[in-house]
This record gives structure tokens, sequence and C-alpha cells, in this order.
């Protein structure tokens, strides 16, 4: 295994941090780290395996030479580097929604799709939404053992899933608030998020669902190869700083009980079960933050399915800027070591 020279497009940003982190912690083979930001960023630095290392502007000849992108800038940034990166030779792993859905880019989640990442003609391979990432982990294996006939699925997204201006949004709202001062501004949120729940997560768009709730249908359909998999999803924004929630209610072709599901899930991979109602022991954000297992539970059986139909009703909560979004990418790199 050769150590590879590592770029990282928006290492400034709150998944650029992280990943920067994670290559650290998993110890991967990295020769040479860049990173790279706007040019507002550029002649910061930043800390890497205990060495100050200065960002640079992302350009299109700052990918000379580099065997390996990791993307976390906006799908703007995105759309223009990275097709340069590539045709320098560099294997991009990109997190924002501008390749997603391209017949060419594969769009993984290892512990689902793995095999997709071999075939990467465009030299990128696209990272999915992170609330897609978070609820496909655990339905992923209650699926093989049961076969998805539709998923309802509802999602509190944490205020860093608006990257770092919705962290310190969110951190100065509550400030503001306790201090008793007028709010002023919401930017990035159109509302304040303090105290409150905002239900739109992108633009609307296809029958007044917003697109990130079209994310959930449109990803998790490439990447379990489902091609006619039914979601409805409701994305709502939370007063929480990290790791996304979501109430998943899925239909099965087959039998499953709630007792099945808890031993599948128990053995899945990037899965933790905390199902234990009667000692109050149930997922929470607050847990399930700096850390990349799908933390589960709440598992029970769909009361409203109708007499014969296999429904079960969880609970999950999962770090979205780890395993949503940069754990997953790093993941991804390895198979390309
Ligand atoms: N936050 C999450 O939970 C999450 C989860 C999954 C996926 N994602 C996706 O990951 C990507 C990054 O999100 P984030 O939350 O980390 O956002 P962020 O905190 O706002 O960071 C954005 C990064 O992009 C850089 N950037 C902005 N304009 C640029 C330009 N013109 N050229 C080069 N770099 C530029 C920024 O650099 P400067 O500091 O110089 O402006 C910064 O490093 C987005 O596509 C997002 O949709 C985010």
């Amino acid at each position: 295994m050769s150590d590879k020279v590592v770029a990282i497009l928006g290492a400034t940003g709150v998944v650029g941090a992280q990943m920067l982190q994670c290559l650290e912690e998993r110890d991967f083979p990295v020769k040479e780290l860049l990173p790279l930001a706007s040019a507002r960023s550029a002649g910061k630095t930043i800390q890497f395996r205990g060495e100050a290392i200065s960002v640079r502007e992302a350009t299109p000849e700052a990918f000379e030479g580099v065997d390996i992108v990791l993307g976390a800038a906006g799908d703007a940034q995105a759309r223009e580097l990275l097709p340069q990166a590539a045709a320098r030779g560099a294997v991009c792993v990109d997190n924002s929604h501008a390749f997603r859905l391209e017949k060419d880019v594969p769009l993984v989640i290892p512990e689902i799709n793995a095999q997709d990442i071999a075939n990467h003609p465009r030299n990128i391979i696209a990272n999915p939404n992170c609330a897609t990432i978070i609820g496909l982990v655990p339905v992923w294996p209650l699926h093989k053992a049961a076969g998805l006939r539709r998923m309802i699925v509802s999602t509190y997204q944490a205020a860093s899933g608006a990257g770092l201006a919705g962290l310190n949004e969110l951190e100065r709202e509550s400030r503001v608030l306790a201090e008793g001062k007028e709010i002023g501004s919401t930017d990035p949120f159109a509302y304040q998020l303090a105290y409150n729940l905002i239900p739109q997560i992108g633009g609307f768009g296809e029958e007044s669902y917003t697109s990130e709730e079209l994310k959930m249908q449109n990803e998790g359909r490439k990447i379990m190869h489902l091609p006619d998999m039914r979601v409805s999803c409701t994305c709502v924004r939370v007063p929480v700083m990290r790791s996304h929630s979501e109430s998943i209610t899925v239909e099965f072709e087959q039998p499953l009980s709630p007792d099945e599901a808890r031993e599948i899930l128990s053995e899945a991979p990037g899965v933790r079960v905390v199902d234990d109602p009667a000692n109050l022991g149930y997922p929470m954000p607050l847990d399930t933050s700096d850390q990349d297992l799908i933390y589960v539970g709440r598992i029970r059986r769909d009361l409203s399915a109708p007499e014969g139909v296999s429904a079960l009703t969880f609970w999950c909560c999962g770090d979205q800027i780890r395993k949503g979004a940069a754990t997953n990418a790093v993941q991804i790199a390895e198979y390309l070591v």
C-alpha cells in the first residue's frame, strides 16, 4: 500500500475539519496533505498530525500531483473544480450534491454498496446526503432480511448540517436569547432556530417536497439498487448542535418481528442497538455525537399497518458530520489505497 497525496477541498469547513480528524484517527496512508479552501482562507493554518499546514486557494492547478481529493465544499465549487482534479488523475470522493445522481458516478455507503466503488469512470465517487446515510445504514440489513416495500421517515436535523454558519448561528441565538436581547438576522436559517423547529430543509420542488426530502428517495434508490423504492420523508431542522435523528416506519414484503429486527441490527455493521425502554434506554443526539455508529432504538410494531402487512417503526441517531459525511468519505477512500 503506497502513501497518497490527499487534498481536502473545503478544509476550513465543518466537514473538512472532521475529515482531517478522521484521516488521523484511521491512520490513513497520507504522504502529503493539501488543505484547500476559498481565497479568503489562503494562508490560514490547520493542524494535521501535529503539524501546522497552510491552507491554499483551491485552483485547478492546486490539484496537480494529487492522488485523492476529499470534497467538502458546496455544489458550485465541486462542479467547477472536481472535474479539473479528476482530469489531472486524482480520484475525488465528494460530499456535495453535485454528482450524486449522475449515472457514471457511484454513490456509496460502504456498509451497503461498497462493490460500486470500483467502477468510477469519471474519477468521481459521491458521498450520499447525511440524513440518507443515517437512515439507510440500519434500514439495509432489515431490507436484506425481509424485503423493503415502503418507508415513511421524519428527520430531526442538527444545526451543523447547515455548516459552520449553522453551528455558529444556533450558538449565537442561544446566547442572545439568554441575555434577553433581540435576535436580529437568523441567516443561514429562514427563521429563529433556538427554541423552535423549522419544517423546511432545501427548496420546495416536486409535489411540495423539499430537495432534502427527495434525497432519501432518489439517493436511496441508487445506493440500494431499488429503482422503485417508495419513500415519503419530512425533514425538520431542530435546535441541536450535532447528530441527526430520524423516526422511520418501514413496511416489508416478509414478516419481521421487533425481536428479529433487534437481533439483525445488533449484528449489522455500523449500527449499535440501544433499545431498553424499561431503563429509559434509547438513542439521543447528545450520546451519538463525536462517534461513528448509528444508534437504533424504540423498535416496535407499526400498529397502523393493515392486517397481514408487516411493518416496524424505529428511531435512530447518528453524527451527521462523521458517519453522515467525513467518516463515510474516508471509508470510501480506504478502498482506493
Ligand atoms: N455539515 C454537514 O453536516 C454535512 C453533511 C453531509 C454533507 N455535507 C456537505 O458537505 C459540504 C461541506 O459542508 P460544510 O457543512 O462543511 O460547509 P461549511 O462549514 O460551510 O464549509 C464549506 C467549505 O467550503 C469552502 N469554500 C467555500 N467557497 C469556496 C470556493 N469558492 N472555493 C473553494 N472552497 C470554498 C469553505 O472555505 P472558506 O472557509 O474559505 O469559505 C469551507 O472550507 C457541502 O456540500 C455540504 O452539503 C455537509
